[in-house]
């Protein structure tokens, strides 16, 4: 089987995070207040905190999902009627649904805004929208539908100008398009999945915050520590993580991203990158490519393609059972790009492209789509 769905979740899994997982496991329990004397989940903080030039491990809060992420952050914030909050066309549904769901309850109104002809995001455009009660921006950084790269040093910029909140979602970005916390001004919050790029088991993902007092808990419960406060403890971690954690999930987590920060971004990146240029250098008619936009490039690994006749799901299809090659058709939980893209409601056949991917793989897809989308 050819592997090519890594934007989703990062296969074949490193044999040192399945040793972790497996260590972690087997070991005698370590879970922090609760069981055994140490804390299994402060190297994995400070892992991901060393990725995003964050000098404080505790701002970083572990979860299960970026979408976990999401919620707290969107949830947790001090939304409340009359709050304004500028986000795009191109955000995934665990951005757009909470927000949605509070627009529902009234406890927000939103721009949504378009990208420019040219598949940039205009800062102009986000300015333009700024508005009197705008609580909150919220940005991908990394498309999970067309890889484009979107500029949060100048939409940080922005908001920090404004004193509005930024939320980053980086779970595409992560461990392959770098970013430095400390470097971005204003009140910045990132959310992640620790499954895709950072090769960590699924179920497990992590949000950054900028501080301990921005966010109010939206998960209460259990922390193993302070338990005789009747409400959350005030002091991070365990404002905002309640419940006894995934920690084996995490332990590999920590395996990933110590790989991660070995290896570095930059390199990983040029092999997703030079596997995607490939690709589309050699993508044989009549398929074609959405391309990421002018002001990104292909480090992500992700390629969108679309036939002209066929579609994603009857391609894919094809591609899964006659040639043995996975790959991801439809929206891939992000609607509103595709109604942006022209791409709605079947959306695209998207190519993952991860480390563990070869030319020679490359290839052999590129003869799969030659041969499939030739059929009709
Ligand atoms: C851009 C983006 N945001 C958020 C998510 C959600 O991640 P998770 O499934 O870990 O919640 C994904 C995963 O597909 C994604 O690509």
């Amino acid at each position: 089987m050819i592997y090519l769905n890594n934007a989703a979740t990062s296969y074949p899994r490193l044999p040192q995070v399945v040793e972790a997982v497996k260590r972690s496991l087997l070991a005698p329990p370590q879970e922090p207040g609760r069981c055994g004397f140490e804390d299994p989940l402060m190297a994995c903080r400070s892992a991901i905190a060393k990725l995003y030039g964050v000098a404080d491990p505790l701002r970083v809060l572990l979860t299960t999902s970026a979408t976990l992420g999401c919620n707290q952050i969107l949830f947790g914030l001090p939304l409340q009627a009359g709050s304004h909050v500028i986000t795009s066309c191109m955000e995934h549904n665990s951005v757009l649904r909470p927000l949605n769901e509070l627009a529902a309850r009234n406890e927000c109104s939103l721009s949504v805004l378009p990208l420019e002809d040219d598949g940039s995001l205009s800062i102009d455009r986000v300015g333009g929208a700024l508005r009197p009660d705008t609580r909150l921006m919220a940005f991908v950084h990394v498309s999970n539908v067309t890889g484009a790269i979107f500029p949060v040093q100048a939409l940080a910029l922005l908001a920090a100008g404004r004193n509005v909140p930024l939320l980053i979602d980086d779970s595409q970005g992560a461990g392959l398009v770098p970013l430095d916390l400390a470097s971005l001004p204003g009140k910045v919050f990132l959310v992640a999945a620790g499954h895709k790029a950072l090769q960590g088991p699924p179920g497990t993902g992590f949000f950054i915050v900028p501080d301990a007092v921005s966010l109010s808990p939206w998960i209460t419960g259990g922390t193993g520590v302070h338990s005789v406060e009747d409400r959350q403890p005030p002091m991070l971690p365990y404002r905002l993580e309640a419940g006894t954690p995934n920690s084996c999930g995490l332990a590999g987590l920590l395996a990933g991203v110590t790989h991660v920060l070995e290896t570095t971004p930059a390199v990983l990146a040029e092999h997703r990158r030079t596997l995607a240029e490939h690709l589309v250098k050699h993508l044989p008619s009549p398929w074609t490519h959405i391309a990421p936009g002018a002001t990104a490039d292909y480090r992500a690994g992700v390629v969108s393609l679309v036939h002209p006749t066929m579609k994603p799901s009857e391609i894919g299809l094809m591609l899964q059972e006659i040639y043995g090659i996975e790959t991801r058709w439809g929206l891939h939980c992000a609607p509103l790009a595709h109604r942006h893209l022209g791409t709605f409601p079947d959306g695209t056949l998207r190519i993952g492209l991860g480390e563990g991917n070869t030319i020679e793989e490359v290839e052999q897809l590129i003869e799969a789509l030659h041969q499939s989308g030739n059929l009709t």
